[in-house]
């Protein structure tokens, strides 16, 4: 009896851990990571302080993705795909240092390069909330104080952060004349070699074709008594992008607690001849007011309906890679809703963002709610199976019964 029950169980769960490898697109890829500061600047050059070029290797079996992480001027992120474990990156530091930009980062063979995007973080936009609807795009332009531009930051040296072990990395930066304020923008890299989950809230699910930011506003000083903050994204990459963000409802928020949704900038362009690789951004729709928050310091976010912009953003490695048309878009990201505490109440706001190529991860019920579903439902139709079996058998005996009684 008792090994009939093991049995059972072991069964049990061999059905449900196959259920969940389907349904949780389990993806078996996995790269080779690793991480080089400042590649081909040879000693004794040095790059100047607070400028810092970390190259992330991905290696496939078959293909490299290299993603480079960038603070000369706003701080950027470009992913590279290329259809050759061999693939290398290039600068040319002379150039590149001297702002002489244009063609100074490369990769090598030029021929490899599948796929290239970029994402830069360009300004952080305050506003003054005068009637709490936390939506900037009902108000006058003149509730929009200066923004902080990100070019003008001066950045920490990425030396003493990254984790090679890891594949993390922190950069953070102030503004340099510290006029409106002392706070600071900071980003945590992570790469992956392969699929997982984060830990830390909103605990995005990413894969070895991806690389998360999250980024957070530390103690900037409130120009005015209802200040709000927004951030300005651009995207970059010679395909274009989609000129909207779609939202997609996500069935299981048991990562991120309330949250029922994720958002997807997708690209190439639909129009776009070569859509063989494509790359995107996706975020959920969450940001925390706190380091280590709980439910309560979770605020939603809302993006701006994307926009073409006629400039490259001023990062130095978008400027050094992109040498072709292309195309940059921009959208604003503002957080929080109607009626809710200000940024001065906690003087923290972090939100977090995946940037990857392929398809981007989606969520699945997870084993737990397959077993709350598989009880909830399970039990009540063995009830009604037992009972419809138990309720036949009862019929037939009364049949053959009644049969019987007419013969
Ligand atoms: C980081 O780099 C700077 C120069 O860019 C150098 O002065 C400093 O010693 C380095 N720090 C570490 C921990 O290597
Ligand atoms: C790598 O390339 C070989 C030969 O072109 C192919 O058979 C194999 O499926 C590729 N592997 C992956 C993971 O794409
Ligand atoms: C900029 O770089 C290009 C190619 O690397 C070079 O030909 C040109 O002389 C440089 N210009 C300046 C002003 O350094
Ligand atoms: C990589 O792609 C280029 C075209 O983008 C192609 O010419 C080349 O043969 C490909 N290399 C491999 C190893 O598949
Ligand atoms: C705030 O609300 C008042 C009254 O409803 C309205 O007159 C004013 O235009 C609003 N201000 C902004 C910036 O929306
Ligand atoms: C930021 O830097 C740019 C270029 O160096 C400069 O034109 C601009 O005035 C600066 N903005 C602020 C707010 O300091
Ligand atoms: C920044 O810090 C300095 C020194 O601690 C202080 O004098 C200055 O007022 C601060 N600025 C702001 C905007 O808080
Ligand atoms: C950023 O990363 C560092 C090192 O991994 C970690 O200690 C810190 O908590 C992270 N910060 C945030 C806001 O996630
Ligand atoms: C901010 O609030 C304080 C106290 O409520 C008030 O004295 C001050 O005038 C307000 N400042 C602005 C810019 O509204
Ligand atoms: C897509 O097509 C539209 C209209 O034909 C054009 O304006 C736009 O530039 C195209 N986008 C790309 C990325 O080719
Ligand atoms: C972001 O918002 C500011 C203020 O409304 C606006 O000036 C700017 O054009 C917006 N940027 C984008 C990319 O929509
Ligand atoms: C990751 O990228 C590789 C190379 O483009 C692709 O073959 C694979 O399907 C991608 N995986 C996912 C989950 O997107």
């Amino acid at each position: 009896m008792s090994t009939a029950v093991a049995r059972c169980f072991v069964s049990l769960f061999f059905i449900l851990d196959c259920t969940n490898g389907f349904m949780g697109n389990e993806d078996a890829l996995r790269r080779k990571v690793s991480l080089e500061l400042n590649p081909g600047l040879k000693p004794p050059s040095t790059a100047p302080p607070g400028v810092n070029l970390l190259h992330v290797r991905a290696v496939g079996d078959n293909d490299t993705l290299h993603i480079l992480l960038c603070s000369l001027g706003a701080p950027a992120v470009l992913l590279v795909h290329t259809n050759s474990t061999e693939s290398s990156v290039h600068v040319d530091w002379a150039a590149f240092l001297s702002h002489n930009y244009s063609g100074s980062i490369q990769m090598a063979p030029k021929s490899s390069v599948q796929y290239s995007s970029a994402l830069v973080f360009t300004r952080v936009w305050e506003y003054d909330d005068v009637n709490n609807t936390a939506d900037p795009q009902d108000l006058p332009d003149s509730s929009f104080l200066q923004p902080y531009e990100l070019q003008n930051f001066t950045w920490a040296d990425l030396n003493k952060s990254v984790d090679y072990t890891h594949h993390t990395a922190q950069l953070c930066g102030r503004e340099s004349s510290a006029v409106f304020s002392n706070g600071s923008f900071c980003l945590n890299f992570s790469a992956f070699e392969s699929h997982g989950r984060e830990e830390a809230w909103p605990s995005l699910l990413h894969n070895a074709n991806s690389s998360q930011l999250r980024v957070w506003l530390d103690h900037m000083t409130p120009r005015t008594n209802k200040s709000r903050f927004a951030l300005e994204l651009h995207a970059v990459s010679e395909e274009g992008f989609q000129n909207r963000v779609d939202v997609h409802r996500s069935i299981d928020d048991e990562y991120t607690p309330s949250i029922f949704q994720v958002s997807q900038w997708m690209f190439p362009s639909a129009n776009s001849t070569s859509a063989s690789t494509q790359g995107y951004i996706q975020w959920k729709p969450v940001a925390y007011r706190k380091p280590m928050p709980v439910l309560e310091d979770a605020t939603p976010c809302r993006h701006s309906q994307p926009v073409h912009l006629p400039q490259a953003p001023p990062s130095g490695l978008v400027l050094a890679y992109f040498t072709q048309q292309a195309s940059t878009h921009g959208l604003n990201l503002s957080f929080s809703m109607a009626g809710d505490l200000f940024y001065s109440s906690t003087s923290f706001l972090s939100w977090t963002v995946l940037v990857g190529i392929g398809s981007p991860p989606a969520d699945f019920f997870s084993l737990l709610v397959i077993v709350i579903m598989a009880v909830g439902l399970g039990t009540p139709l063995t009830l009604i199976l037992v009972g419809g079996v138990y309720v036949c058998i009862q019929k037939k005996k009364q049949d053959s019964v009644a049969y019987e009684s007419i013969n």
